[in-house]
């Protein structure tokens, strides 16, 4: 009783006393955090007895009061898709406490072992269809690992059963305000062809890992419902497909409102021949992001359809993944002149280009100095990157990230910052840096650096030479403690009045989980004295591997809460 007139102080304060929400913000915030406080002290009993609870929410709270309620908690995903802190079986219980057609949005989902999962994921599943709110956002990451092979029927048949129902959701109005969704793993054919069918304002659709996708939903998905010649149309020979679509790409009588809408696709399917791809890049006009399209060569493919179908109009996109860049310098001219807002490549590099006349070089020129963003996976040399840098193809990069699957790459630094001097984000882990020469310039406008392993030079020159714009730094896979033992005793200006995040991971020896660095090298009164000293400083991540003692690391937490230092420490 105490609690629930608590409660009801609570609700009393928001819903009539409470000044205008740009009065005083955070005296909302606070009311939330108190409601949620209840929530959870009562999590069992709401659990127990939902219909209950529920007609006092209903009456007390609006919609979206109850929609931070359900996803409180989870770090707001509006920009960039974070994965939820609480498990499913946290809230989906209790959700049907909170759950109505006013519902604004929903937590991401992210089910690691759907065989487990599946009775949470039909409960959320039929609240949603229950009340089938109007979000414009869903996130559905649902892997099955297949341990059990005896239940794999029954599981595939409720995984079958709840994507049937989530179908006809998107059929019956959930699909009409979405504007992102991500439904990786289950996702299948009715699916798409429900979601292009009925979506009027999508703009990101992640279906990735959906191996059950076929050309049927493809075409689906793009298509109104085509008559029998048009579909022959489309059955025919390369040339009447062109020419079909060449006939209607702007046609909004034959084409779904996705092809106008639709900003970035990730999705792979890997059967039967690759019109899907030649229908998605032709039709979906307002696409600027594609992503990991799987095993098909999307150059080819672009190429193509821009030669038979798009001329003399170019396309809209801005990053695409390819996965072999064997491609000629004639090549590279037509990519050029059809990609005109390419900014972000994402591909391996197989080819030298050497040699080179000056007109190749030109043209290499021309289309790498138009990326501001690089990712790159290496295979076995980085010769061809280096290459790349010497003859000043990325010169006008921002953003490099660079990925190797074997462990014995690294690259000159020197070469590196004079290849990329404009470089503002700089992701290597899994390359080495080494110094040979002190590189003459800088990375004047460098802010985020992620490395592995660097050497004590390579630090070095980062903190107290080469980047004076330098306000991120994460380092993995360190092994010299020793190094940072003095760094933290004695602060590069760098670091106090600028350094807003510093993240360093020690090694861990493979055996047990001890560290290798030497024992008690940090303690309590070097990291305080450094984090009193470094103001700037929001994130210095895990604590938790520096090798010191429990007692320290606690009272390191309770010197950071004292001193209400809003310092990101775990
Ligand atoms: C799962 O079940 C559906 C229908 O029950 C069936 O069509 C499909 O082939 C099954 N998938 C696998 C991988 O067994
Ligand atoms: C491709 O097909 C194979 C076998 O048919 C299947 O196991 C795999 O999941 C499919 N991959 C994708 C990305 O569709
Ligand atoms: C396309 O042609 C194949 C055989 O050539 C046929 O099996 C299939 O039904 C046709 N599809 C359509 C949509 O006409
Ligand atoms: C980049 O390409 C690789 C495969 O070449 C893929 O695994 C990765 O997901 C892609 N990254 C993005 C952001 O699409
Ligand atoms: C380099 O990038 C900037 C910013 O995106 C752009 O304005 C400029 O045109 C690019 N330079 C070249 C040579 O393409
Ligand atoms: C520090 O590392 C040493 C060597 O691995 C280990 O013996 C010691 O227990 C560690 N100390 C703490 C407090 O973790
Ligand atoms: C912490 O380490 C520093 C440097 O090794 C040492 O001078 C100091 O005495 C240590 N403090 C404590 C409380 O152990
Ligand atoms: C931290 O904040 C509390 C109240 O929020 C206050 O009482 C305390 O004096 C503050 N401590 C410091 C060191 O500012």
């Amino acid at each position: 009783m105490k609690i629930f007139s608590l409660f009801f102080l609570i609700i009393h304060r928001i819903t009539i006393i409470m000044p205008l929400r740009n009065e005083i913000a955070s005296l909302e915030e606070l009311a939330k955090k108190k409601i949620h406080e209840i929530l959870m002290l009562n999590r069992d009993q709401i659990k127990e007895k939902a219909y209950k609870w529920r007609m006092i929410f209903m009456e007390y709270l609006p919609g979206n009061l109850r929609t931070d309620l359900l996803c409180y908690g989870f770090s707001k995903y509006d920009s960039k898709l974070c994965m939820p802190s609480y498990p499913l079986n946290f809230w989906v219980p209790f959700s049907i406490a909170l759950f109505d057609k006013r519902i604004k949005y929903v937590p991401p989902i992210s089910i690691n072992d759907l065989e487990k999962d599946l009775p949470l994921l039909l409960s959320f599943i039929s609240y949603l269809w229950t009340y089938r709110p109007k979000i414009d956002k869903l996130f559905m990451n649902l892997v099955y690992v297949n341990k059990n092979c005896n239940r794999w029927n029954n599981c595939n048949n409720s995984i079958q059963l709840s994507m049937n129902i989530l179908r006809k959701c998107f059929d019956e109005g959930l699909a009409n305000n979405l504007v992102q969704l991500q439904l990786t793993y289950q996702c299948d054919d009715s699916i798409l062809i429900a979601i292009g069918r009925h979506s009027k304002y999508l703009k990101m659709l992640d279906v990735s890992c959906s191996s059950a996708i076929t050309i049927n939903g493809i075409k689906g998905f793009i298509f109104k419902n085509l008559n029998t010649l048009q579909n022959d149309m489309l059955n025919g020979s390369e040339v009447q497909i062109y020419a079909f679509l060449k006939s209607i790409i702007e046609n909004r009588e034959i084409l779904n409102t996705i092809c106008f809408t639709l900003e970035e696709i990730r999705l792979q399917y890997n059967k039967t021949n690759n019109l899907g791809w030649i229908l998605i890049i032709s039709c979906i006009q307002s696409l600027r992001h594609l992503g990991w399209p799987g095993k098909w060569n999307i150059k080819k493919i672009i190429m193509t359809v821009w030669h038979e179908i798009i001329k003399p109009k170019t396309f809209n996109l801005q990053s695409i993944t390819l996965v072999d860049w064997d491609i000629a310098c004639e090549e590279i001219y037509m990519m050029t002149e059809c990609l005109p807002n390419l900014r972000n490549l994402n591909t391996t590099l197989t080819r030298s280009y050497e040699p080179l006349n000056s007109r190749n070089h030109q043209l290499l020129i021309k289309f790498w100095n138009k990326l501001n963003s690089l990712t790159l996976y290496i295979e076995n040399s980085i010769e061809y990157f280096e290459l790349f840098c010497r003859n000043g193809y990325v010169q006008n990069l921002s953003e490099l990230t660079i990925k190797s699957v074997s462990l014995d790459i690294s690259v000159d630094l020197a070469l590196l910052q004079s290849g990329c001097p404009n470089l503002i984000i700089l992701d290597i882990v899994s390359i080495l840096l080494y110094i040979n020469l002190k590189p003459t310039g800088k990375f004047k406008y460098l802010k985020k650096v992620t490395t592995e392993a660097p050497s004590a030079e390579t630090k070095s020159w980062f903190l107290f030479y080469g980047c004076p714009s330098l306000e991120e730094f994460q380092i993995y896979n360190e092994v010299d403690p020793e190094y940072w033992k003095n760094i933290f005793i004695n602060p590069p200006s760098l670091i106090c009045q600028q350094m807003k995040r510093l993240q360093i991971v020690f090694v861990l020896s493979n055996e047990n989980t001890d560290f290798l660095i030497q024992p008690y090298v940090m303690n309590y009164s070097i990291i305080t004295e450094f984090i009193r000293k470094c103001l700037v400083l929001n994130i210095f991540g895990s604590i938790l591997n520096f090798n010191m003692s429990t007692q320290d690391i606690e009272n390191i937490y309770s010197f950071i809460r004292m001193n209400n230092y809003s310092l990101t420490i775990y």
